[in-house]
This record gives structure tokens, C-alpha cells and sequence, in this order.
């Protein structure tokens, strides 16, 4: 995505792990926030909500296994697995306090994972955009028939049709640029991280039974237009979560942060602001 505002500069750089190299966007200083993207995207999604806050915050949003510019994938991967690489990334970038966690459907799998293995490292939690139940078997059926049409027909035959259900009329219309970026984020996930991903998303767990146990300030924020993970999936973590909080953002579907970046960047600023201890 091209930046509307040149500064502050976002760095990429790759944090070399021994065994994994992740590709990282780092930007900014101050508390840290780390930005997990969805899926089938990459951490491109977060460029502009990193503009908007980097002058704040240490930004940091990593390629997740396989997507973006990451190192294909060959191997099946777990959530858990996920989580390990985000918390050695912040040993890798020594961030030694512990950071806001802001995640996107996907990525807020991980975040919820990495909230259950690693609470001492999550200051404040955002889960944007995002479900914290396990599939259902019909849900399990479809993910392995978008794997297997990844694997046989290409990125584009498998995921292209989640094109229309991420963006919302209002963002088609108004900001073609964003449907842009976001078909050529779709479009460059090679075929096996989007079978992989899914055989991963598919075994996660129900974060339901764990999550009365989280003592961190949480948000869950939802797009009024989104039926990926509608408005009422979000309300009904928010009430599971304890202290927890929720926010709404009109015009919007799935892609909150990017349909929506100036209104979900100036809430995420609020709710962090309002948590620091
Ligand atoms: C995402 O946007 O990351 C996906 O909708 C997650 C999923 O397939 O469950």
C-alpha cells in the first residue's frame, strides 16, 4: 500500500530466528504494539494503522509462516507454533516488556493463543475482525476443500471469491485502492500457505474455556458490515472476556483497520492510552 503521509519510515527487515527468518515491518518507538495480520493477507494490511500510530508506539508486524515475503512453508504448523515465533521475535528485537497484542481474524487466532501460552508478555489485547469458537465440522469440511483447491487450482480459483465477503460496498466504491491492495495481497499467497494455514486454522481450539482467565485489558472491535465474523461474534467475546471491552466500525466488513483506518487507529490509540498502567 502506498504511504499518504512518507513518515515515519517503516523498516523491513528480516529477523533471523536460526531455524526461520520472519520478515518484519518495524516502525516508531515508545510501547509496543504487535500487529498479526489475516489471512489470506500479510503484514501489509497494517501500513496505514502504523503511519497513524508509529509516532507513538513501536510498531511491529510480522509476516506470519508462509505469507507475504516469508519463506514458503513445507511443513504442517500449529497456532501454537505461531505464537512461539511471535514471542521469539520480540526476544530477537529485544522488546522485553510486555507488548499490546493486536490481531485480525487470523491473526487474532494467534493473538489468543499467544495470550494463553504467553500472558506475562501481553499488556493489552486487541481482537479485531475475529471469532474465538472452533470450526464446526462443516467449517472444518470447507477449509479442507479451499486447501485442496489452493493446492490443485491456484490462490486465485480458492481464496479469490473471499475478495467480495472482506471489503464492504462502502469501501468498493469509495476507496478502490484498498480493493486493490487487498486482491494483490490475495493473489501473491502462494497456493501451500493457504492449504497449510488452513489445515491450521481448522485444528484450533475454542479460546471460550481460557479466556476467563485473562487479567489484561482486552478490546473487541467489529465492522458493522462484516459476515465473516459479524458485529454479534464480537459482542459475544467481549462478554466472555472479563473487563473486556467493545468497539464498532461503521462501514466497514472484515478488513476493519484498512476500510477504516483512521477511526480503528484513533481507537486503538484510546483504549492503549486509557490501559497504561
Ligand atoms: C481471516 O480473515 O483471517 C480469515 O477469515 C480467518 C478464517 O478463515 O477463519
Amino acid at each position: 500500500m502506498s504511504s499518504n503521509h512518507g513518515f515515519p519510515f517503516q523498516d523491513q527487515v528480516t529477523v533471523d530466528l536460526g531455524k526461520r527468518q520472519i520478515p518484519l515491518k518495524i516502525a516508531g518507538t515508545g510501547n509496543p504494539i504487535l500487529f498479526l495480520h489475516g489471512f489470506p493477507l500479510n503484514a501489509s494490511m497494517w501500513e496505514t494503522t502504523i503511519e497513524l500510530l508509529a509516532d507513538d508506539f513501536l510498531c511491529l508486524a510480522p509476516n506470519l509462516r508462509g505469507f507475504g515475503n516469508a519463506p514458503e512453508e513445507r511443513k504442517s504448523f500449529s497456532l501454537g507454533d505461531l505464537a512461539r515465533d511471535c514471542r521469539d521475535l520480540l526476544a530477537a528485537k529485544a522488546v522485553r516488556q510486555p507488548v499490546v497484542v493486536c490481531g485480525l481474524s487470523m491473526g487474532g487466532y494467534v493473538a489468543m493463543q499467544f495470550a494463553n501460552d504467553f500472558p506475562d508478555l501481553v499488556s493489552q489485547l486487541v481482537l479485531s475482525n475475529t471469532r474465538a469458537n472452533a470450526d464446526d465440522e462443516a467449517g472444518v469440511q470447507s477449509r479442507l476443500k479451499m486447501a485442496s483447491n489452493a493446492l490443485t487450482l491456484g490462490t486465485e480459483r480458492a481464496a479469490g471469491e473471499m475478495l467480495q465477503k472482506l471489503v464492504c460496498k462502502f469501501t468498493h466504491e469509495n476507496n478502490p485502492n484498498v480493493v486493490t491492495c487487498v486482491r494483490q495481497m490475495l493473489l501473491s499467497t502462494h497456493p501451500s500457505t493457504v492449504a497449510w494455514a488452513q489445515l491450521t486454522m481448522c485444528k484450533r481450539p475454542s479460546f471460550f474455556e481460557t479466556m476467563e482467565d485473562w487479567r489484561f485489558p482486552t478490546l473487541c472491535v467489529a465492522g458493522t458490515d462484516d459476515f465473516i465474523t459479524p458485529p454479534s461474534v464480537l459482542e459475544r467475546m467481549q462478554l466472555a472476556i472479563p473487563g473486556s471491552r467493545y468497539a464498532e466500525i461503521a462501514n466497514s466488513a472484515h478488513l476493519t483497520p484498512m476500510e477504516q483506518p483512521e477511526v480503528f487507529a484513533s481507537k486503538l490509540r484510546s483504549f492503549i492510552t486509557e490501559n497504561l498502567h
